[in-house]
């Protein structure tokens, strides 16, 4: 099973398993990594922001235009921030590293 590296906010290291075809928000969730994901990818919210490995950011597929207009909206913007929900595991990505932002924007908030 592909696995994926999600860097915690205190630079902790964390690997999981990382099962095709779900988001990295979905992989995180799954392994109780504190991503929010308020609107459960549907592109609603910019809270499962990530920012992304800039080694494996080139190899993800392009953001669309929704994305980049919710990306907008996420605290700590960089040039690798990608929503987490909208990364899905392929083979390809087998050992993705992204980085939870210092913050979000809680939806709740
Ligand atoms: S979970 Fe809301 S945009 Fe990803």
């Amino acid at each position: 099973m592909p696995k994926m590296i999600f860097v915690e906010r205190d630079g902790t290291r964390r690997e999981v398993d990382a099962p095709l075809g779900l988001s990295v928000l979905e992989v995180a969730h799954k392994h109780g990594v504190d991503i929010e994901g308020a609107c459960e990818g549907s592109l609603a919210c910019s809270t499962c922001h990530v920012i992304v490995d800039p080694s494996w950011y080139a190899r993800l597929s392009k953001a669309t235009e929704d994305e980049e207009d919710m990306l907008d909206l996420a605290f700590g913007l960089q040039a690798t921030s990608r929503l987490g929900c909208q990364i899905v595991m392929t083979p390809e990505l087998d050992g993705l590293v992204v980085k939870l932002p210092a913050a979000t924007r809680h939806a709740s908030k």
